[in-house]
């Protein structure tokens, strides 16, 4: 099968390899791609958000299958565009996107589904969280604990010019939760911890993801199918009902409070960097259950995880989030692999066939190991192997939970 990968990160780098793997595939091509991307397969100099321009080349190519790794396309419309024309895509359409595109939206889906989410306040009051509609990145969440925060919090909503919501301040532990589906069918993936802030410590702004480890300890396979049953099924139920069926990864953000699991937000695509652990611990081939998803048809896949657990570490660029670096020289990564890790390219160009810095987050460095403790040694000592001017990451991914992990 020829595929169409869209998109240009360290998730669809991710996908890339794994995609590579499958007996199934004749050919990648992604759109536009990177560095990485580019030892894998061919890439394209078509933009992820360019619907015509997907539409011209998965024709060219005759593509059995396009993979949408982003949230902006798939908002936009685009898997929507390429099923018109009868490609078998990969990515929900607009209707079912806005799962993500809008938090209100999802508040009232989650509503009728019947699934437990923060409670919207009448009015804004501390402790609580200020959130902002509409696709913002990870940057439209303002957590207010005090006045002050609250205050600025209410400014930087309004700023970003939507509607915006104020609920209440959930506390506990935070997980990532995805299941491929289509329709009403799904597929529980590996659940997995991402960490969202850029400084040792949970500390400073948000981000789009410092890093990742999976599995969760206490969150076995059994106890994700039974949140996936409780959570996902009844939202895609809900799509479904509403004549919008969902076909892609319904990613969901959970915090597990003292009163049980309450959804955070809804994503309709692959997490980044979650799926740079959660791919790798697959022992199933991936490229049969996108394709089956795809076609309507995910009733019988099966996907395994394998025994390993899986660490990945983010290397930023020194001034990320607040501004990304082009154009610094990357030294290393082919000692990082030979020591068994994988490196994702994030934000990488090449110049002059020199590999160089292109973004924020850089490179995302997976290792996998006996269990959380061995992965994440070896993730830190292939992030040692690489370097470049202003090189950043945190240095505690992992780092309790491997202890008994
Ligand atoms: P979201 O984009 O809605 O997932 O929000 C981004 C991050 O803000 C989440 O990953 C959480 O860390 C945090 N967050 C969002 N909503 C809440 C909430 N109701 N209570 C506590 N933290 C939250
Ligand atoms: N890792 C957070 C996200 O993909 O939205």
């Amino acid at each position: 099968m020829k595929v169409l990968l869209v998109g240009s990160g360290g998730r669809e780098h991710a996908l890339a390899w794994k995609l590579a793997q499958s007996p199934d595939l004749t050919d990648l091509h992604a759109a536009p791609g990177n560095p990485g991307i580019a030892a894998l397969g061919r890439c394209h100099p078509v933009r992820a958000e360019d619907g015509e321009g997907l539409l011209g080349l998965a024709g060219e190519l005759d593509a059995g299958l396009v993979v949408i790794g982003p949230e902006g396309p798939l908002v936009a419309g685009v898997a929507d565009e390429l099923r018109h024309a009868g490609f078998v895509v990969f990515g929900p359409g607009a209707a079912a996107a806005r799962i993500e595109g809008s938090k209100l939206f999802a508040k009232e889906v989650m509503r009728a589904a019947g699934v437990l989410t923060a409670e919207v306040l009448d009015e804004p009051r501390t402790p609580c969280v200020i959130k902002a509609d509409g696709l913002t990145a990870g940057k439209g969440v303002f957590i207010c604990r005090t006045e002050e925060e609250l205050q600025a919090g209410l400014r930087a909503a309004a700023a970003l010019g939507a509607e915006t919501v104020a609920e209440e301040l959930l506390e506990g532990e935070e997980i990532s939760l995805f299941a491929l589906a289509s329709g009403t069918n799904a597929l529980p993936l590996p659940a997995a911890r991402d960490y969202s802030r850029v400084g040792d410590g949970d500390i400073g702004p948000n981000t789009g993801g410092m890093g990742s480890f999976s599995p969760v300890p206490g969150l076995g396979e059994h106890e994700a199918a039974e949140l996936v049953d409780t959570i996902h099924r009844p939202v895609l139920e809900e799509l479904s009902r509403r004549g919008t069926p969902f076909v892609g990864v319904l990613y969901a953000g959970l915090m597990l409070t003292d009163d049980g699991p309450r959804v955070l937000e809804f994503n309709a695509r692959f997490g980044d960097p979650e799926t740079q652990v959660i791919l790798p611990r697959l022992a199933g081939d991936l490229l049969p259950a996108l394709a089956a998803a795809g076609r309507g048809e995910l009733d019988d896949v099966e996907l395994e995880a394998g025994e390993e657990s899986a660490v990945t570490v983010a290397l930023t660029a020194p001034d990320y989030p607040l501004q990304g670096d082009s154009g610094t020289p990357i030294e290393g990564i082919e000692d990082a692999e030979a020591s068994g890790a994988l490196v994702f390219h994030a934000g990488t160009a090449l110049r002059d066939g020199r590999l160089v810095t292109n973004g924020g987050r850089i490179l995302n460095v997976t290792a996998l190991g006996a269990d959380l403790a061995d992965a994440r040694e070896r993730a830190y000592a292939a992030v040692e192997k690489i370097s470049f001017a202003g090189v950043r990451y945190r240095t505690d991914i992992a780092a309790l939970v491997g202890v008994d992990g």
